[in-house]
Formats: C-alpha cells, sequence, structure tokens
C-alpha cells in the first residue's frame, strides 16, 4: 500500500478566511434549487406548505452538516468524505467514498452549467438574440451541442486557474449580486403577499411535502463542498465548521423566506415554471425587478459551478495523490498555486456531459451520490468517535450518536424514495468506479502513476 500522501507534489497556499468558506457553501448552495426547482415543487408536490418542505431537507442536511464539520475540523484534506472514509475504514471503501464525490461535485456543475445555459438563452431572447437550437440543445433532444453550458465551464476554468485566492474574490462577488437580489424579491413580495394564497395550505397532504422536501434537496446541496477547501484555510480547525454550518443555516433561512414569500404572493398552481422568482415579479409589473432576478439567477448558478468544479479538483488531487487516480495532472502551477492542468483535464470531462448528454436524469444522479456521501460522513462520525476515541475533535457534533444516527435516516429515507432508474444509473457508476479499483490494483504500480 502506497504511503498516504507521501512526497506530494501538490501543495495548496492556505489563503482562505471564515468568511471566505460561508460565501463559498452559500456560492454553492444557492443556485438552481432556489431558482427553478421551488415552483415546480409547490405548484406540483406541496402548494404553499413548500416551507416545510425546505425545513424538512434543512433538517435532514443539518445532521450532516455537523457531522462534516467534526470530520473536517479533526482530519483537514482537500479530499472531504474520501479523506476521512481514509482514514476510518480503509482504501477501498474510501475509494468508493472518492469515486461518489467525483460524481456528486463532478456531474452537478455539468448540471448547473446545463441550467444556466437555459437561463442565459432567456436572457439573450430578451434582447432580441436567438441562439440557433442545434447549438444550444444537446444531441439527446435534438441539438448538436449545448454550446453555453461548454462555454461556462470553460471560463469558470478560466476563474479557478488565476488560483483559489481569486477564485474566491470572484464568488464573494457573485454570491454578494445573488444576495442583493434575493433581498430585492424579499422587499417587494413582503408587501404583496396575499394570505389567500395560502389556502389551502397542504393541498397534497404530508406525502406531498416529504416528495417536495426529496426534490428541493438539491437546493441544499454544497455545503459540504466547504469541506474540500480544508487545505486553502487559514484556520481549518475553526473555520470549517463556521462554513460548512453557517452557509447551510444561511440558506435554510433563505430558502423559508423566499419560498413563503413567493407562495404567498402567487397562487401556487401558477408556479408550475422555469424561472418561478423572476416570473412572480413580472407578473406583478415589476419588470426592472424581474429583470434584475433573472440575471441574478444566473450569478447564482455561475458561482454553484465554479464552486462544485473547484471541489471536484480537490478530491480528484487528494485521490491521486494516494496513487489512486492517475498522476498525470498533478502539477500545481507556482505562481497561482493552482492545480491548473487538472482544472483543464477536468473542465474538458464536464463540458462533454453538460454539451452532449440530457441532463435531468444527470441531475438524479447528483441527488443520489450526495445523499450517500451524507450517509456515508455520518456513518463515520459513530464508527471513528468507537474506534478512535481519543481522537482531537476540535468540533464535537452535539449528542454524536443520535445526530448521526438521525442524519442516517433521513438521508436514507429521501434516497429510498428516489427513481429506480436513479438507482440503477447510481449502481452501474459505482461498479464501473470497482472495476476502475481493482484493475488499477492489479495492474499499475504506484512508481507508474
Ligand atoms: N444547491 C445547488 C443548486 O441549487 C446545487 O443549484
Amino acid at each position: 500500500m502506497p504511503s498516504k500522501n507521501a512526497a506530494s507534489p501538490a501543495h495548496l497556499a492556505r489563503c482562505l478566511s471564515a468568511t471566505d468558506l460561508v460565501l463559498l457553501g452559500v456560492g454553492a448552495i444557492i443556485g438552481a434549487g432556489i431558482f427553478v426547482l421551488t415552483g415546480i415543487a409547490s405548484a406540483t408536490q406541496a402548494g404553499p406548505a413548500i416551507i416545510l418542505s425546505f425545513l424538512l431537507g434543512g433538517v435532514a442536511c443539518i445532521f450532516s452538516a455537523l457531522a462534516y464539520s467534526e470530520l473536517a475540523a479533526s482530519m483537514g484534506g482537500c479530499g472531504g468524505a474520501y479523506g476521512y472514509a481514509l482514514k476510518g475504514v480503509g482504501e477501498w471503501l474510501a475509494w468508493l467514498v472518492g469515486w461518489d464525490l467525483l460524481m456528486e461535485y463532478g456531474m452537478d456543475a455539468a448540471t448547473v452549467a446545463s441550467g444556466w445555459s437555459g437561463y442565459m438563452q432567456s436572457a439573450l431572447t430578451a434582447v432580441g438574440i436567438h441562439l440557433p437550437v442545434a447549438l444550444t440543445t444537446n444531441p439527446f433532444n435534438g441539438g448538436v451541442v449545448n454550446l453555453p453550458a461548454v462555454f461556462v465551464i470553460f471560463m469558470m476554468a478560466l476563474v479557478l486557474t488565476r488560483g483559489t485566492k481569486t477564485g474566491a474574490r470572484f464568488n464573494n462577488a457573485i454570491v454578494a449580486i445573488k444576495l442583493l437580489v434575493i433581498a430585492l424579491f424579499i422587499g417587494i413580495a413582503a408587501f404583496h403577499f396575499n394570505p389567500a394564497n395560502w389556502h389551502p395550505f397542504m393541498p397534497f397532504g404530508v406525502t406531498g411535502i416529504v416528495q417536495g422536501a426529496g426534490l428541493i434537496f438539491f437546493a441544499y446541496i454544497g455545503f459540504d463542498a466547504v469541506a474540500t477547501a480544508a487545505e486553502e484555510t487559514r484556520n481549518p480547525q475553526r473555520d470549517l465548521p463556521i462554513g460548512i454550518i453557517g452557509s447551510l443555516l444561511i440558506c435554510t433561512l433563505v430558502y423559508i423566506v423566499v419560498a413563503g414569500l413567493l407562495t404567498g404572493m402567487a397562487y401556487y398552481p401558477s408556479l408550475n415554471v422555469s424561472s418561478p422568482v423572476a416570473a412572480v415579479l413580472l407578473r406583478a409589473g415589476y419588470h426592472l425587478s424581474g429583470t434584475l432576478v433573472a440575471l441574478g439567477a444566473i450569478a447564482g448558478l455561475t458561482t454553484g459551478i465554479l464552486v462544485m468544479y473547484y471541489s471536484a479538483t480537490r478530491v480528484y488531487l487528494a485521490m491521486a495523490r494516494d496513487q489512486l487516480l492517475p498522476q498525470t495532472f498533478l502539477k500545481i502551477d507556482a505562481r497561482t498555486h493552482s492545480p491548473n492542468q487538472l482544472v483543464w483535464f477536468m473542465g474538458i470531462i464536464m463540458a462533454v456531459v453538460a454539451g452532449f448528454f440530457p441532463i435531468a436524469q444527470i441531475a438524479d444522479l447528483v441527488n443520489i451520490s450526495t445523499l450517500a456521501a451524507f450517509v456515508a460522513v455520518c456513518g463515520l462520525v459513530m464508527l471513528l468517535r468507537r474506534t478512535q476515541p481519543h481522537m482531537p475533535r476540535p468540533f464535537r457534533m452535539p449528542a454524536g450518536i443520535v445526530f448521526s444516527s438521525l442524519g442516517i435516516l433521513f438521508c436514507g429515507y429521501i434516497m429510498m424514495n428516489l427513481p429506480v432508474l436513479t438507482w440503477m444509473g447510481y449502481g452501474i457508476w459505482m461498479l464501473m468506479g470497482l472495476a476502475f479499483y481493482w484493475v488499477r490494483r492489479a495492474f499499475v504500480t504506484p512508481a507508474d502513476g
């Protein structure tokens, strides 16, 4: 077995503060979930009780966020859950967790890039620019390539290759725009809240609330990405829990307020549109604000891609340093401290997926792989409390065993309610991962790279 992290050519620079981490989390979390899925989920699944779906989703995630915080503060590393599994349960299970994370972060970025493409096309259409269908649609849906989705991924590659601090500054600026347009929406919607729109409050019953939670779970994905910034954080033991839990709490609050006002401003059946937050403002005659919200949504999606893309490269880096993935792209640029070759390599893979594959099915795979990672992290907290009780834990999850069990139950329950097709796709991905692992173990010696 190769020595872990030995003689690593890849040293990242410690440049991120607690504020950077919170904004990194908010950058990753707020995106297509609130700007697109809220409308669909309230119109078709939960009605105004979508706020309870958001509450349920937030509660399910808080246990995982606490578990991530405990492990990230104790163990650090840029591999997130992969690194914790390596220390907790050994190489091949850790490999599976890492493979799962590559799916989560890499495919999330590709999915959100596709959503970005849709919003961008609407914005261009609004100013009279029409892109040909062949260049905006993947071959499975009658086009040739989704070029805007490819374009935004390469733009984010350019940002990431300028270095993490530059990437974080870019993220912070865009997150500020995103939060401002959300505040604008809240400011307007608060004066147009019509209590009559909340009757009936639970048109689809409790079942609708739970199903709604399954759909809007996507909106919460991203706080875990903060854990992969451990090696670039100045004070990781203190700041990682702040970044992970802080960003989740901020977003949960934002989501509940926005969902409550959205369903209070418009009757829920009318929200089944692709840009509900902007649409209700436009319908109420707020044309400038509606347009600003639509632009804010594009900003939101942009940082979502950026942070998930960043995390995918860090997980790859951690796995490759441990000789579990090819070493070819590990070089860190001396000036920007960024793994530039790796950024481009992963960008090309994501661009191919975003440009040429149908994205709806891939989004489901993102959900299931994230839930599986959350289950793994909660399970690791329980296991490590038993096997390594004296490990220093700068942050200790309160009621560790009870809360980890609840995290597993909540996430497991949402997983069970995902479609069979999603399970099959996920199973195939994990089997491919196992095959890759054993072939590499059998034929590639560490020195081969
Ligand atoms: N939570 C992210 C979003 O809603 C993935 O876009």
